[in-house]
């Protein structure tokens, strides 16, 4: 068995070209699959013909003199979902409709199934294969659609018909970059966030542009639990000093209603040089816009803070003081990193200031995959000569940027963690002499990570 996730690797990197070398020879196979004839000992022929469709693929490789052993000996019924491997099933619920023919599109049209009206058909296939729907008398192209993992159910009702109506890519002018040279090039599966937004039409991917279907929970297929249930977070502050002692010199409390707390010595000289050095770009610090008609959010430049920001991105995440500092802070607030966005650095010159404001937006955040922040861990990358204070209004309590420190806040209530808690509303006071430099981290109560993937975490977040 230790063997078998290498071989289902292989499989489904090779994608098409697997279908092609473990393809059915009869366009009847899925139909006799279904029929359970695969496993119908008196009937040998039909494994031979569809080992695809069987589950069985390449039996002629495993007679072969070179044979893969690890590949004979694989449990390929069971189509390891971890590597692409998985069950689709079409629900066929257009009444104005009759027959649907179902084909794999390989080069050409292979057909392998029907559906009645009302009728379920189902086929195992892999990430990232095509197939389209035709009516079956008149031939007409309903949809085309590509497979993604989370998408294991397509029902096709009036509904998904009208998701695939007017889908275009996203027009040229308004980004840079051709989605004719990624699709092709096998971007749509790895990048689905991104290419569903903007390559809706080239990913065979409309039926999945809107946000409301692509960005539930269950398309998702996020199974966590809530990072916090009521009364959790009390709890989580009590227990923490000692948690944090390994990691902070001095934890200090600077408000237990809301739970307020610094830490010193947080993040180590060594930490903070690798990733500002990261770092080098910084932007004018963006809010989020309104959502355009691709269900993606557009930043604006934001008049309410003028401090410019970057993100850790891509090999600033693999860097070992970034995952150092993220499982610190995850084990601190007992938080699984899945659940953090991706730090964000922050520089703040003489003069500029981000206003008051809260760290959760409102009620809504909730219905985000993701759900709302439910913490801001801010590290203080800097000392400041003057200003620059973290200034919680609601409290009165100003805390001074000390270089290597932490600053961690709730912006959810212990009662009920999905409601803000408007006590931590804060502003970033002017900087009046010298530099800041910091790095947000905010932990959300649900996976980050998955959604973010997915583009369902809105613009500029
Ligand atoms: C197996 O195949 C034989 C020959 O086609 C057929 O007579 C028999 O009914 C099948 N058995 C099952 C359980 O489908
Ligand atoms: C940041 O600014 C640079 C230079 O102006 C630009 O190339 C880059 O795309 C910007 N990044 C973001 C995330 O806006
Ligand atoms: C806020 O705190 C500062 C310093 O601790 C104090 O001087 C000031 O009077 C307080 N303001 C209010 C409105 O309580």
């Amino acid at each position: 068995m230790a063997k078998r996730p290498r071989l289902l690797l292989w499989l489904s990197l090779a994608g098409i070209s697997a279908f092609e070398r473990c393809g059915d020879a009869n366009n009847n196979c899925y139909k006799w699959s279904l029929e359970g004839r695969c496993t119908n000992s008196s009937e040998d022929s039909v494994r031979a013909y569809c080992p695809f469709s069987c589950g069985v693929c390449m039996p002629h490789s495993c007679s072969a003199e070179k044979a893969d052993e690890d590949f004979c000996n694989a449990d390929l019924e069971s189509h390891d979902e971890e590597h692409g491997g998985m069950h689709c099933s079409f629900w066929h619920h257009l009444p104005t409709r009759g027959r649907i023919d179902v084909y794999f599109l390989h080069e050409e049209e292979v057909l392998v199934g029907s559906l009645e009206p009302n009728s379920v058909f189902g086929v195992k296939t892999y990430e990232d294969h095509v197939f389209r729907l035709r009516d079956a008398g008149s031939q007409d192209l309903l949809a085309t659609v590509r497979m993604f993992r989370t998408r294991i159910v397509l029902i096709i009702d009036e509904d998904f018909m009208e998701s695939l109506k007017d889908c275009v890519d996203l027009p040229h002018e308004t980004w840079q970059g051709s989605c004719d040279d990624w699709a092709p090039e096998g971007q749509c599966v790895p990048n689905p966030g991104f290419m569903t937004v903007y390559c809706s039409r080239s990913c065979y991917a409309c039926h999945l542009r809107q946000e409301e279907t692509r960005c539930t929970r269950r398309f998702l297929q996020m199974n966590q639990e809530p990072a916090l249930r009521p009364g959790d977070l009390e709890q989580v502050f009590r227990d923490m000093n000692e948690r944090s002692k390994k990691y902070s010199t001095a934890m200090r409390v600077l408000s237990q209603s809301p739970w307020i707390v610094t830490f010193d010595d947080i993040i180590s000289e060594e930490e903070m040089a690798e990733l500002l050095a990261s770092t080098k770009v910084f932007n004018q610090s963006r809010d989020q816009g309104e959502a355009n008609a691709f269900g993606m959010q557009e930043g604006i430049i934001s008049s309410k803070r003028t401090s410019q920001t970057a993100w850790c991105q891509d090999t600033c995440k693999e860097l070992p003081s970034y995952i150092a500092v993220i499982n610190r802070i995850a084990e601190i607030v007992q938080v699984p990193s899945e659940n953090f966005e991706s730090m964000q650095f922050l520089k703040y010159h003489v003069g500029e200031r981000y206003v008051e404001h809260h760290d959760m937006n409102n009620e809504k955040d909730n219905d985000f995959a993701c759900g709302p922040r439910i913490y801001t861990f801010f590290l203080y990358l800097s000392d400041v000569e003057e200003g620059g204070e973290t200034h919680f209004t609601q409290l009165n309590l100003s805390v001074k940027p000390r270089k290597g420190s932490g600053l961690l806040w709730p912006s959810v209530l212990s009662e009920n963690p999905t409601v803000q808690d408007e006590r931590t509303m804060h502003e970033a006071k002017p900087v009046l002499r010298g530099m800041k430099m910091a790095a947000n981290v905010w932990v959300h109560l649900y996976d980050f990570s998955t959604p973010n993937h997915w583009a369902c975490t809105g613009g500029g977040r």
